[in-house]
């Protein structure tokens, strides 16, 4: 067991109490930093499950702390004086998380990820080697990114704190997250495969696999390829309007055609 671990494992009212909480605290976020502790593991057989005790102390250090001004040095700005950029203080109770880019402490962000702004990475994430977060991407709170992942414009994976046993969302190694995807409440996104833009999964999205015709929730197979469809919505009232509830279709197996639409700029990098 790890030594945070037993720190972290305690009563809550003994964590709350503790005047090494601090210390710890930051020794945690440190560890996450470096990878050595990790949000939620991957078992031999594949299955993600929380570390619960690391959610439980993220959600401690949101507990044990105030809000407080937090100072940053300014690069220079350029633009019409008529708009000068808005600041605020501690009375106006607003939150303002400093940068066009923020990536929080307590986020593993892999040497060689490139991370374009603006994005927020949040505390908790793993961002492994090789991934590419495009601008306006949101990494959420305890969301595990592989390696080699696109993380295309816009693209939304969330974030998941509580309850701390949830299972945060997962994206495997050499995913593309299509523009404007959204991937929610812990679903998992196997190795390799694709979102086309705007593909929104949460855990109750039914997805449709055209390839081995059946119905998945909550992952995504594979190398799969995976679309925004529709199905019919149920019950006389919706069958008279013509109504329609969204869907995620999986059309194809990754294929070298879906690797030439969904190859990066490496002169980019
Ligand atoms: C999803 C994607 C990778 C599919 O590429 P592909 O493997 O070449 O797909 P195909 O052209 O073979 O399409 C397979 C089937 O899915 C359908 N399809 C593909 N993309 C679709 C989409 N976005 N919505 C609905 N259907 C789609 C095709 O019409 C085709 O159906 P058909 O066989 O009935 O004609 C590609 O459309 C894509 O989204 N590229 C990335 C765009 C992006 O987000 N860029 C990032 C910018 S920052």
């Amino acid at each position: 067991m790890h030594a945070l671990e037993t720190f972290f494992t305690r009563p809550l009212e003994q964590q709350l109490a503790d005047p090494a909480w601090p210390d710890a605290h930051a020794t945690l976020l440190t560890a996450l930093e470096d990878g050595s502790v990790r949000a939620a593991s991957r078992a031999d057989d594949g299955r993600w499950s929380a570390n619960a005790w690391v959610k439980q102390a993220i959600l401690l250090g949101f507990r044990r702390t105030d809000v407080a001004r937090i100072e940053a040095s300014p690069a220079p700005f350029h633009d019409k004086t008529a708009y000068p950029v808005r600041s605020f203080e501690a009375h106006d109770k607003v939150r303002l998380v400093p940068g066009g880019t923020s990536v929080r402490r307590g986020a593993y962000v892999a040497p060689t990820v490139v991370i374009m702004p603006p994005a927020f990475v949040n505390v908790g994430a793993y961002v492994a080697a090789g991934t590419m977060v495009d601008s306006h991407a949101l990494v959420g709170s305890c969301a595990q990114i592989g390696a080699r992942v696109h993380l295309s414009a816009g693209a939304q994976i969330g974030g998941v704190l509580e309850p701390a046993g949830a299972t945060p969302v997962v994206i495997e190694d050499d995913v593309f997250i299509g523009a404007l995807a959204g991937v929610f409440e812990g679903v998992c996104v196997r190795a390799r495969a694709v979102l086309a833009p705007g593909v929104v999964l949460t855990a109750s999205t039914v997805i449709h696999d055209l390839v081995n015709e059946r119905e998945w929730r909550g992952e995504i197979p594979p190398g799969a390829v995976v679309v925004p469809g529709t199905r019919p919505a149920r019950g006389s009232y919706a069958e008279a309007h013509g109504l329609a509830l969204g869907c995620a279709v999986i059309v194809k197996v990754r294929d070298a055609k879906t690797d030439a639409a969904t190859a990066l700029e490496s002169a980019l990098r």
